[in-house]
């Protein structure tokens, strides 16, 4: 179904509004405590993001690809302020989770056996085929997660959010249980990543990356490369 796109304009009316109120205020103003966790600041933020461009972003991770097309993933939404903050000491006490206005908690939902999960894995892993065949269900499901697959629906929703100017943070780090059972989840539901959604307060700082010689090779590994390095590859092409 092709989402209703009528929502860009009511954002647009929406953030003027906002962008209105907060020229208004004072620094003092937006620093006043909102809450336990917030700020004015925080609440506007709060304010200009809940409208519907985050249905967009949703879009993002439904639309991506699944091995075998199986969508193994459910989507939570998670906008109240006293569940992000207890969110922020699941995820081993990372305070900074507490202010943002929204999360999402990519949740596996087991594939069953049948569809071929283990056999992808033993073709994958010969030597280690016998103890997966043999893995407890629970286990593996534990340990599997399907968790390549909402990885690639989250990515897709992080640069979906990322066009509209959102930046996102993604958190593996969270007792998965205690999670499940604060958002009440239905059985089978695995909590398998975060996504915390936010405005940026600052730039973003960069990160040192390796460069593509580190990361990337060609043919056979053990083969001498033709070319005089990436840096002068990617100059030649421009
Ligand atoms: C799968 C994954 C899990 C992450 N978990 C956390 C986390 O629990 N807490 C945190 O502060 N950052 C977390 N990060 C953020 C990384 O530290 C960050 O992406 C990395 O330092 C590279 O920075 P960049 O995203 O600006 O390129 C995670 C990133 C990924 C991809």
């Amino acid at each position: 179904m092709a989402l209703d796109q009528s929502f860009i304009e009511r954002n647009r009316a929406s953030t003027d509004r906002i962008r209105a109120l907060a020229a208004r205020l004072t620094y003092e103003e937006m620093q006043h405590p909102v809450g336990e966790h917030w700020t004015a600041a925080i609440a506007l933020a709060h304010l200009a993001f809940w409208d519907r461009r985050v249905m967009v972003v949703l879009d993002a991770g439904r639309l991506s690809p699944s091995g075998g097309n199986e969508q193994p993933w459910r989507f939570g939404v998670i906008t109240e302020a006293d569940l992000i903050a207890r969110m922020a000491d699941i995820a081993h006490q990372q305070a900074w989770i507490a202010q943002a206005p929204l999360v999402i908690v990519l949740c596996t939902v087991g594939v069953d056996d049948a569809r071929g999960g283990r056999d992808i894995q033993c073709d994958g892993f010969p030597e280690y085929a016998e103890a997966i065949r043999h893995m407890d269900q629970d286990l593996y499901q534990a340990l599997n997660q399907e968790e390549h697959q909402t990885k690639i629906a989250g990515t897709h929703m992080v640069l979906a959010a990322l066009e509209r100017g959102i930046g996102s943070c993604w958190v593996s780090r969270f007792e998965v249980k205690r999670l499940a059972e604060l958002l009440n989840l239905p059985e089978g539901y695995i909590p398998s990543e975060i996504l915390v959604f936010g405005y940026p307060e600052h730039p973003g700082m960069a990160v040192e990356k390796k460069s593509l010689d580190e990361v990337v090779f060609y043919n056979p590994y053990n083969r001498t490369r033709q070319s005089g390095g990436h840096s002068d590859d990617f100059r030649g092409n421009r």
